[in-house]
């Protein structure tokens, strides 16, 4: 049977690297955490959160799921927003797809992969929402980058609709909820131009969002 030494191993050089550089890091944190963003990303092993904001622990709360999606009725995903929003006051919910997302591929196309297709019957809703955009398009690989940026304006938008965001609001409590996505090819995140800071401004901000698309150019 094969062991994991090798991550055990590289663990420890990780934490004596740190160390190396601040002596009482994990003492510190050990005591408390007061991460000022929340992210909501994929699964994917290609788009590791801290990494790519350049995030040491203790500073960004994470959840992850397949396609990066908020639905109103996970409780998981629900749970996680409420404890960043009412317990560690996040300023930031930031909700990142990524071009490239194989659950988002895998909804375009109707694969059959198993368990997951009921999963991505969520993602399948977007498409259907926004079928007049997304048939205009011919080449498969940019009607997918279509969708992954779409799919994250939907899910901004969920968070923002959120009972525990609405309610932060109307207490008068600072919280932006943002949508970006990550280019796997390239390593750069962009802002999808949805941030919402208000209740009032949620459908305000999504139509500004989707009025970039008919005309909106492939990424490069
Ligand atoms: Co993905």
């Amino acid at each position: 049977m094969g062991t994991l030494d090798h991550l055990l191993q590289n663990n420890r050089a990780w934490a004596e690297g740190i160390k190396a550089q601040d002596s009482e890091f994990f003492l510190k944190l050990s005591h408390q955490q007061s991460p000022n963003y929340l992210w909501i990303g994929c699964s994917d092993s290609r788009v590791p959160a801290n990494q790519i904001v350049g995030l040491l622990p203790g500073e960004l709360f994470v959840h992850r799921n397949v396609s990066n999606v908020v639905e109103h009725t996970d409780l998981n995903c629900l749970s996680v927003i409420q404890f960043a929003v009412d317990v560690l006051k996040v300023k930031h919910i930031i909700v990142c797809g990524h071009y490239g997302c194989g659950g988002i591929r895998a909804a375009l196309r109707s694969d059959r992969l198993g368990l997951i297709d009921n999963w991505l019957r969520h993602i399948q809703n977007v498409r259907q929402k926004h079928e007049k955009i997304l048939s205009s398009i011919t080449d498969e690989t940019i009607r997918c980058d279509r969708l992954c940026e779409l799919n994250v304006i939907e899910q901004t938008v969920n968070v923002s609709q959120t009972t525990v965001v609405r309610d932060a609001w109307d207490r008068g409590q600072e919280l932006s909820v943002h949508g970006w996505i990550y280019g796997l090819q390239d390593g750069i995140l962009r802002d999808l131009n949805i941030c919402i800071s208000r209740s009032d401004d949620t459908m305000l901000a999504y139509s500004r969002a989707l009025s970039r698309f008919p005309n909106q150019e492939p990424p490069d």
